[in-house]
């Protein structure tokens, strides 16, 4: 079978992307993806010293990378409104938008904003940072936005009652309902974007399980077991990238796709277009979401 990769992706040479969380894991991978083809690539980083480290790597192979770095911290709503300004002031257009910056099962934590941590970083620092960069996607010529989401997706659904942790809080539902919320978030938002007539897709990408700085808060029971289990289950972050590259780059893709691991669950292999849970199919649950996202971040688009 002919299984889409980087050498597929024509054209693309001087496209401005922005890929946040670009200095480690999947977000780096995708970036250098990025580099090797000649899109011009912000890394959207909240750690600078991280992020020139990336860069200066990127730049030993790819002397010609154009890079550029602006600071965002997706768990402050405030940083990613000062992004969003300085990309402005920048470039007049933006052809690639990767939400890809995230945390895993991280201990209760509220932002300044009252916001639960994942949730915030995950989600709603992506569902504003979108909003707000709708203006320069319209600027180019079918642009994109890419979400991450997971295989966790599955595990949980959206509890409107208790988004923000007020109810009790489990850092593995916490994360499942994050991803679920990206992926609600890019489909609704390509509906929106087709309804309305605009020039840009949403899409959203899965790395299966792959090997990055993610996995960091599992119980102990689970990082004692990942040495066996992880060589058997996952993939390396550059195969890992690979969906989010095919959803950056494919132009045979309508819109609205979700594109995973072509390998058993899901875990590992091609970039091929899956099938996501009937949770995030549901348009009414998917509207209530955006209006809820829209009051907590103040924001209102679309
Ligand atoms: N790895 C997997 O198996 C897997 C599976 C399913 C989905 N995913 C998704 O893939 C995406 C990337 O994760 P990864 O596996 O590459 O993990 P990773 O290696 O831990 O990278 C996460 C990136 O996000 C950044 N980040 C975290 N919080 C941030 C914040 N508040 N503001 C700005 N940047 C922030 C990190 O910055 P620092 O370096 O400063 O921490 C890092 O650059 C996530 O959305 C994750 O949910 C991963």
């Amino acid at each position: 079978m002919n299984f889409w990769s980087l050498s597929k992706a024509k054209n693309k040479e001087g496209k401005i992307a922005i890929v946040t969380g670009a200095n480690a894991g999947i977000g780096f991978e995708t970036t250098k993806g990025f580099a090797k083809i000649g899109i011009i690539t912000i890394m959207a980083c909240r750690n600078l010293e991280k992020a020139k480290k990336a860069k200066d790597e990127i730049l030993k192979i790819y002397p010609n990378a154009r890079l550029d770095i602006i600071p965002i911290d997706l768990a402050e709503l405030s940083s990613v409104k000062e992004f969003a300004k300085t990309f402005k002031k920048k470039y007049d257009s933006l052809d690639i938008l990767v939400n890809n910056a995230g945390v895993m099962m991280t201990p209760l934590q509220k932002t300044s904003d009252g916001l639960e941590y994942q949730m915030a970083t995950n989600y709603f620092g992506h569902f504003l940072l979108t909003g707000l960069l709708i203006p320069v996607l319209e600027k180019s010529f079918r642009s994109r936005v890419v979400n991450l989401s997971s295989i966790a997706h599955k595990w949980g659904d959206i509890h409107f009652d208790n988004l923000n942790a007020e109810k009790g809080y489990n850092p593995r539902k916490f994360y499942a309902q994050s991803k679920l919320a990206c992926l609600i978030f890019a489909y609704h938002l390509d509906r929106k974007l087709v309804n309305k007539n605009y020039n840009i897709h949403a899409y959203v990408a899965h790395p299966g399980v792959s090997k990055t700085n993610l996995m960091q808060h599992l119980p102990k029971f689970f990082k004692f077991l990942s040495p066996i289990l992880m060589p058997l289950l996952s993939q390396s972050a550059k195969r890992g990238a690979l969906p989010i590259l095919r959803a950056s780059l494919d132009d045979t893709l309508n819109g609205g796709e979700y594109i995973g691991p072509s390998g058993k669950k899901q875990y590992k292999g091609h970039p091929v277009i899956v099938d996501s849970d009937y949770h995030s199919k549901d348009e009414e649950k998917a509207e209530r979401l955006w209006k809820v996202s829209e009051n907590l971040v103040g924001f209102n688009y679309l």
